[in-house]
């Protein structure tokens, strides 16, 4: 009837304003974009389909029971990126700052659930003040099924975060566990507890930025993977970046970009991205292993999880010494790089740009000659013994020396070759990677 038609328009409505235009206005303020403004943004024109907006808590505690939004918290449902499905949470602000309810859950684990099934990404945008403090245990409840989800869905399909405001508490965990979190420099932070508490405790005074802002995480704890300047700049590069990723574990990649660096500001020692070669997308790792092993680790290991063949550009003088270097677990993390890489059944190709060696040459001859008169010429022997590519030619350990310049053409032949490569590993319930 007209009445229940006009119902629904009105609280269609409703749900589009989220918390109203006051709490519309101080998010624009704050240099915030809102929940629905972002999807919008992300998404291709008009593909955006909205789950549940007529949802509504259910805490009848503090006076809850007379303060509702249609939808909740948090906006759910799929839509196309550059043509290609997805599935989006943006969560409200808003709305009792975009804190968890356990609607709020229920409402992402059913697009996560979906996701699974169809096999497409789940991209989350994150903008909440964590647990709804009205429903306690509820709330957390709600936390753990979606932890859960995060976790069964990892190596299924991709898994996304981009941090666009607080992010606190509990709720660091499911971006930490997806594939890729990004952040939103100086409006996002990501801790599990906040200035006031650490200062409380520790006596530390350190701001929100300094503790968990995107310069932090991008340059110190390696905890985000990319920062950008602001909403519009990262949901744009988000955009871009899902170009590079399959839909699934069961679909090759598919776009035609260049190179989307991953972790560009932390451990600059190790590089890594995807890149294309003859329009398939190839996970490439490039540089010195040295404390960078878990960036590069976790990067193979996605690459594989998703079928995309890995190149590695290898310039290895040996180990960084150091105790710094031993008491942080240099061993444990070059062994995760180490298992990362045997355990990954992809394509792999290596191309030795420059060293390979046990170690320098003149930690070399300072072991061998020790004490003996003109180490410089042992030096010179040695680098001249061994400061080629034909000891390793001639034992058979590389397949072939080219010339720089064929480089892009051999790789893209032997990549051709290799798609048909079958290769896998002893079942078993999951393997022991050194963490
Ligand atoms: N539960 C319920 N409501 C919450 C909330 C939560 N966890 N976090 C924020 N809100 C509400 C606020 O009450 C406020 O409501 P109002 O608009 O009706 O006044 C609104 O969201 C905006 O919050 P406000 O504090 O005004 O925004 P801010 O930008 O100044 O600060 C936070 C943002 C996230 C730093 C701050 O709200 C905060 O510390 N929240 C609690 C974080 C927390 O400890 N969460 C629980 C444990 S995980």
């Amino acid at each position: 009837t007209l009445k229940t038609a006009e119902r629904i328009k009105q609280k269609r409505n409703e749900a589009l304003l989220g918390g109203g235009q006051k709490r519309i206005d101080l998010q624009h303020k704050k240099g915030k974009l809102t929940a629905r403004e972002r999807i919008t943004l992300f998404c291709d024109v008009e593909s955006f389909v909205e789950y549940d907006m007529f949802i509504e808590h259910t805490c009848t505690d503090f006076g809850m029971e007379n303060q509702k939004f249609p939808g909740d918290s948090v906006i759910t449902g799929h839509g196309l990126v550059n043509g290609r499905p997805v599935y989006v949470f943006s969560q409200d602000f808003t709305v009792f700052g975009g804190s968890l309810s356990s609607v709020h859950a229920t409402k992402i684990c059913k697009i996560m659930d979906q996701a699974i099934l169809v096999g497409a990404p789940i991209v989350g945008l994150n903008d909440s003040g964590g647990a709804r403090i009205q429903e306690g245990v509820a709330s957390l409840a709600g936390y753990a099924d979606i932890f859960q989800r995060n976790v069964l869905a990892s190596g299924v399909v991709p898994q996304i975060s981009l941090i666009m405001g607080p992010c606190a508490g509990g709720a660091v965990y499911s971006p930490a566990i997806t594939d890729f979190t990004f952040m939103v420099e100086d409006t996002s932070y990501l801790f599990i507890t906040g200035p006031d508490v650490v200062k409380s405790i520790t006596n530390e005074d350190v701001s929100q930025q300094e503790l968990g802002g995107a310069k932090t995480h991008t340059t110190i704890s390696g905890v985000a993977h990319n920062s950008f300047n602001n909403d519009v700049d990262a949901l744009l590069h988000l955009r871009n970046f899902m170009g590079f990723l399959p839909q699934s574990n069961q679909f090759p990649i598919v776009d035609e970009r260049d190179f989307f660096e991953i972790m560009p500001k932390y451990a600059k020692n190790i590089i890594i991205g995807f890149g294309r070669m003859n329009g398939r997308t190839v996970g490439i790792v490039g540089n010195q292993p040295k404390v960078a092993a878990v960036k590069a680790a976790r990067f193979v290991r996605f690459c594989d999880a998703f079928n995309i063949p890995i190149i590695t550009l290898v310039d290895v003088p040996g180990f960084l010494p150091g105790v710094t270097q031993e008491h942080s677990g240099i061993i444990r993390h070059g062994a995760k790089l180490l298992y990362a890489f045997a355990e990954a059944t992809v394509p792999k190709l290596t191309v030795i740009t420059r060293k390979v060696a046990v170690m320098g040459a003149k930690g070399a001859v300072t072991i061998l000659y020790k004490g003996k008169p003109d180490i410089d010429k042992r030096e010179a022997e040695y680098i001249d013994k061994f400061g080629s590519p034909f000891p390793a030619a001639q034992r058979g350990f590389i397949d072939d020396i080219i010339e720089p310049r064929t480089t892009r053409w051999r790789l893209c032949r032997d990549l051709d070759l290799l798609e048909t490569k079958k290769l896998s590993n002893p079942s078993r319930k999951h393997g022991n990677i050194p963490l």
